[in-house]
């Protein structure tokens, strides 16, 4: 159902977004002050464009959102980070958490479609642009030299 669907987005949204402040607190290194800017960037891109329009899209479909850091944890695709990974590694983690979420966005665009739902297929494929800018943004990170 896409309503669950959302609520899983949702979740997963807010877990991989208060990961990527976490790192933008924690990150070391010689690259700190353009990582710490970037992961920043990052997580105010998708609170501010997507976290709250998908709860109001599952609210528009008469159900109501989850709203705690229980449920989220119960809900999310995203794992947390109890650790302060290198900057590499924060930067290949975030990266598979945006694979993943590009997979999940594509998986529920169709689940939208189905329930025709253009509106919310229409914010998925928004959301799905975006993720695939980010996924871009730090793979260039990792790429350190070109043959
Ligand atoms: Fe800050």
């Amino acid at each position: 159902m896409l309503a669950d669907d959302l609520k899983i987005l949702l979740a997963t949204q807010y877990a991989f977004a208060v990961k990527t402040q976490y790192f933008h607190w924690n990150v070391e290194g010689p690259d700190f002050a353009q990582l710490h800017e970037f992961f920043q960037n990052l997580y105010e891109e998708v609170y501010n464009n997507s976290i709250d329009r998908t709860a109001e899209f599952i609210r528009s479909l008469d159900e109501y959102t989850p709203g705690s850091m229980e449920r989220f944890i119960e809900l999310s695709a995203v794992a947390g980070q109890l650790r302060v990974p290198r900057a590499r590694l924060m930067i290949e983690e975030l990266l598979a958490d945006t694979t993943l979420m590009i997979d999940m966005l594509n998986q529920y665009f169709e689940s939208a479609e189905q329930e025709n739902q253009q509106g919310i297929a229409n914010f998925i494929a928004e959301r799905l642009d975006a993720m695939a800018k980010h996924a871009w943004m730090l793979r260039s990170f990792l790429k350190d030299n070109r043959a």
